[in-house]
């Protein structure tokens, strides 16, 4: 028990608004909230502020204008950019103006796709100072799901950089731009590139700027000043995925997103003002948007934005290095970066030899994290590593330790205990709560902390779908149980969604596209185990008489996947079958083939229509 955490757990519960309300002192509102929740309203819905101001203006204003803002650390480029708090409002003040002249007005959404770079935070803190809605689109999604995100978020201005660079790679982002607003029927009225030296892009499209020219033509603008917004205004739309192919636009909202996120810093990873901190993610996934750009700012921290791999750039040492160089106090990454750094140096020589300098605490979120893993880093670093879990839809995290409240405690295979604010429960399907030890759904009692969605862009129906399982509460779609001992152990998910490397996809969504393809009579697609990425998607296609080979469908499968949904979807593997394991209602048996392609021991279901097709799926996976 910790009775710093228990403290507050129950007082988040009982009493709500005063915890709240107390939490809500650490941001500076225009009109300070009256009230914490309203039933109809939402989080502080009476209070307005601008959370760019939060981020960058106000630390200015205290006279901390000169401490560390942004380190910009990148193997890739070999470069290391800084920039102090008044260097960040200068730049975020500069794109500011630039979205201005392009006519961006306040509640004008903005499509940002961009890679790891300090224009990418700039616009993003830019949109939140003009009250612009941001969307980010991770980098490694094809044209296709960029147009989709286009159409349902009608953007008025798309910036860009003309590339990424992954790993030793350069990727060409403009010509995915182009073919993106080709495939899109929205119209951007302007595009925005920002030109890298690496690689340039052509603009030829009388709706192309350079980024450079235009911050140029802009030098002389006053800079826009903060826009006073409403706490339940949105601050961005960031698409994850959802059962179906259709990506869920997840609405963050100003006020209860500012809250929770200073809320976190100071009692879960323990860090305030002037404080180096790193999460190593991406700005397109969530983990980025609220542990590398907004809380890190919002708490006077120094965030770091760290642009390369856990290997390979140059080597399974960078992450200590990068650690140690900054002076990082607490840490954020993935388990599968872990793995492959592992896998790399088992013996972890680089970490000896570098280690991890002034950290204090690892953090491990985005799939589960194997005890292996977590025994293997605690043993080399000497630190104490702390699974934690949340979601996209959340914002940040709902089981943790909090570390900084002085819970220390962990249990490989856990991730920890419900975070202030959030009141979980395990229940059958029948919506009974499950005791210790037995798994179930696990769901989280309505309302939900501030910061989480309480919406879905466009689709509020959608929304309210989330909460239609289980009456007052919503369903998370993991399945996972409590110990005896009150730690929340998540096992995996109810739906169709996986988690490759970290990266959310939807195995429907490869299913639509594979099922699409010429030749293919049916196909279905399962999340394997995978010893770096967690899992990774494999596909079953059974064909239609033809004359070409499995291979060259294969082939063509796997194009398609990575030509849709993009390199991220990371399918590599499409096995060719004479049929699918399928109940005699017709319902295809995943849970089967997993077990195959895993090489489980399986068993032949009860209600399978056909006993002969396990054994024979079981030969094409092994080549035999
Ligand atoms: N832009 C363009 N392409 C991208 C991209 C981006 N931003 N990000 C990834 N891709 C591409 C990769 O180049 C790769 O392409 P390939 O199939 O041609 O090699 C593909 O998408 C899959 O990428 P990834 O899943 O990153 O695999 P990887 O083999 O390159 O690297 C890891 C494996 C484990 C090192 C890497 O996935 C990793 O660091 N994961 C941690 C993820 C993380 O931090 N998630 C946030 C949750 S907290
Ligand atoms: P995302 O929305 O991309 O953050 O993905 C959220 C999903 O990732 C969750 O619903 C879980 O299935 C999984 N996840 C995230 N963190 C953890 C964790 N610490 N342990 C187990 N699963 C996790």
């Amino acid at each position: 028990m910790n009775e710093a955490y228990q403290r507050a757990w129950q007082r988040s519960i009982q009493d709500r608004e005063g915890f709240w309300s107390d939490a809500a002192q650490a941001i500076d509102w225009c009109a300070p909230p009256q009230r914490a929740w309203d039933d109809a309203r939402g989080w502080f819905a009476d209070g307005t502020l601008n959370t760019a101001f939060n981020c960058i203006d106000r630390h200015v204003a205290s006279g901390r204008g000169q401490a560390l803002a942004l380190i910009h650390d990148s193997p890739v480029t070999e470069s290391c950019r800084q920039y102090t708090y008044a260097q960040l409002l200068d730049e975020v003040g500069r794109v500011a103006a630039m979205l201005v002249r392009l006519g961006v007005c306040k509640g004008d959404r903005v499509i940002i796709y961009m890679p790891m770079i300090p224009e990418t935070v700039f616009a993003m803190l830019a949109c939140a100072r003009l009250g612009a809605v941001h969307s980010v689109v991770f980098g490694g999604f094809a044209p296709l799901e960029l147009a989709k995100r286009i159409d349902d978020a009608t953007p008025r201005v798309l910036l860009a950089a003309s590339c990424g660079i992954e790993g030793s790679r350069i990727i060409p982002y403009k010509p995915m731009v182009d073919e993106a607003l080709r495939l899109a029927s929205h119209g951007v009225e302007h595009v925005v590139v920002c030109q890298r030296n690496q690689l340039g892009a052509e603009l030829s499209a009388p709706r192309d700027h350079d980024w450079a020219a235009l911050r140029r033509a802009c030098a002389g603008d006053a800079v826009p000043p903060c826009a006073q917004l409403a706490a339940t205004d949105p601050l961005y739309i960031l698409y994850t995925s959802g059962t179906t192919g259709t990506p869920k636009g997840i609405v963050r909202e100003n006020g209860g997103h500012a809250v929770a996120l200073a809320w976190s810093m100071a009692n879960i990873y323990g860090i305030g003002p002037g404080d180096p901190f790193w999460a190593a993610s991406d700005v397109g996934w969530v983990v980025g948007h609220s542990y590398i750009v907004y809380a890190p700012l919002l708490v006077g921290a120094t965030t770091v934005l760290f642009e390369g791999k856990p290997v390979g750039t140059p080597d399974p040492g960078t992450f200590w290095r990068v650690m140690t160089r900054h002076g990082v106090k607490s840490f954020f990454t993935a388990p599968t970066a872990i793995r492959a750094i592992r896998k790399e140096d088992p013996e972890a020589t680089l970490l000896h030899e570098i280690g991890t300098g002034d950290c204090r605490v690892i953090f491990l979120a985005g799939e589960r994290a194997d005890p292996d893993t977590i025994a293997w880093l605690e043993k080399h670093s000497g630190l104490p590593v702390i699974d934690h879990w949340w979601q996209t839809e959340l914002g940040w995290p709902a089981i943790a330790s909090c570390f900084a409240l002085g819970d220390l405690r962990r249990r490989p295979g856990s991730a920890g205990f419900p975070v202030p604010g959030y009141e979980f429960a395990v229940l059958d399907e029948s919506g009974h709560a499950l005791p210790a030890g037995e798994s179930g759904a696990v769901v989280i009692k309505a309302p939900l902390a501030p910061g989480a969605f309480r919406t879905l862009w466009n689709n509020p129906a959608g929304y309210d779908k989330n909460f239609a399982g289980f009456s007052g509460y919503y369903e998370t779609g993991d399945a996972g149980h409590f110990d005896a001992d009150g730690f929340l152990n998540i096992m995996g998910r109810t739906d169709d969604i996986i988690n490759v490397a970290g990266h959310r996809l939807s195995t429907g969504q490869m299913e639509q596209i594979v099922a699409q393809q010429d030749g293919v009579a049916e196909c279905a697609v399962i999340g394997a185990d995978d010893a770096i990425k967690g899992m990774i998607p494999v596909a079953f296609v059974v064909v239609r008489a033809g004359a070409e080979t499995d291979a060259a469908l294969q082939a063509r499968v796997i194009a398609a996947v990575r030509g849709e949904l993009g390199a991220v979807a990371a399918l590599k593997t499409a096995f060719v079958v004479g049929a699918l394991p399928k109940t005699r209602s017709g319902k295809i048996l995943r849970n089967l083939l997993r077990t195959i392609v895993n090489g489980q021991d399986w068993v032949v279901p009860p209600t399978i229509e056909d006993p002969a097709v396990p054994a024979a799926i079981a030969a094409v996976v092994n080549g035999n």
